[in-house]
């Protein structure tokens, strides 16, 4: 089995419950301490061995893009005042990552916008990472954790990985949720757990109402998956919200192909939300200041 490479971020949202603060500057570039948010999600893509990354957005969105190139004349301008260090902290994209962009034309939903990336993903099997969710770096190893866990375990049994967690019922209807093909897997077992887990799933259900939600087990938002999802992706048609949801396409990818659900191991931060965004970042803001501080 090949060694996945691929990444795809979709950053065409633009980001309605992070306004004003969203309204001129991406919200992916919102700061969590010292660095913009989609910083980390890189960094996760990468540490789990991620080479090619394709982000998917629109017009409004290529400071983003810009964040990962090397900026020339900031470069020469750092180095010609003797701040080298400085410089080289900006040039921290290791020499085998690429990063590159492509538009979505229309804002049709998460899984048009991951089929979006076909033209550059090819024939690549591929991870997606949703960058409003945030996985704490700070208490993973994301050499081995979550990510880099579902990308080991699709090579082993060729099952697209599906990140979930437990959330609280209040919260099922912001999230698709998972339908466990063994009961026995469901709420009681699946604590905080400090390893992955991994076993196969029924089905999903996008955004449920409480009583409708066949588990409390949330998608978390990252993803790894066989190439076919493209096929499933561009025969589904909108639903839930009126958008071409990636939920259905998995969906269809279960009744052919094996799909499993990875449970997720330390914490994870919503930066798409205001009030879980500054949660996140007073959280960030604290491991980066030195204790004298
Ligand atoms: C998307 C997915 C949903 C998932 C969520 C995680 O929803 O459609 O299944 O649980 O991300 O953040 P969105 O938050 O884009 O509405």
């Amino acid at each position: 089995m090949k060694k996945i490479t691929h990444a795809v971020i979709p950053v065409a949202g633009f980001g309605t419950r992070m306004l004003p603060l969203s309204k001129s500057v991406p919200k992916e570039l919102l700061p969590l301490g010292n660095r913009p948010a989609i910083h980390y999600v890189v960094e996760e893509a990468i540490a789990a061995g991620i080479k090619h990354i394709v982000l998917v957005g629109h017009a409004q969105k290529s400071a983003i893009e810009n964040y990962f190139d090397i900026n020339a004349e900031l470069d020469n301008q750092l180095r010609n005042k003797g701040k080298d260090a400085l410089a080289d902290s900006l040039n921290w994209l290791p020499e085998d990552v690429t990063v590159s962009m492509i538009r979505q034309g229309k804002a049709l939903g998460l899984g048009h916008a991951v089929l979006a990336a076909r033209p550059i993903i090819g024939d690549h099997n591929f991870a997606v990472l949703l960058p409003d969710v945030v996985l704490d770096p700070f208490a993973n190893d994301m050499h081995k954790d979550n990510l880099a866990f579902m990308l080991t375990a699709f090579a082993n049994n060729d099952h697209s990985q599906i990140l979930v967690d437990k959330v609280a019922d209040s919260e099922v209807h912001k999230y698709g949720i998972a339908k466990l093909s063994d009961r026995s897997h469901d709420v009681s077992d699946i604590n905080k757990a400090d390893v992955n887990a991994s076993f196969q799933v029924a089905g999903f259900v996008e955004k449920p109402s409480l009583a409708d939600a066949p588990s409390r087990l949330a998608v978390v938002g990252r993803y790894v998956f066989s190439n076919k999802i493209f096929d499933y992706l561009a025969n589904t048609t909108a639903s839930v919200g009126g958008e071409i949801q990636l939920t259905d396409a998995i969906d269809a990818l279960i009744s052919q192909h094996g799909v499993d659900v990875t449970t997720m191991v330390g914490d994870s931060y919503d930066a798409g939300d205001m009030r879980s965004y500054m949660q996140a970042f007073v959280y960030f803001a604290q491991q980066q200041l030195a204790p004298d501080e």
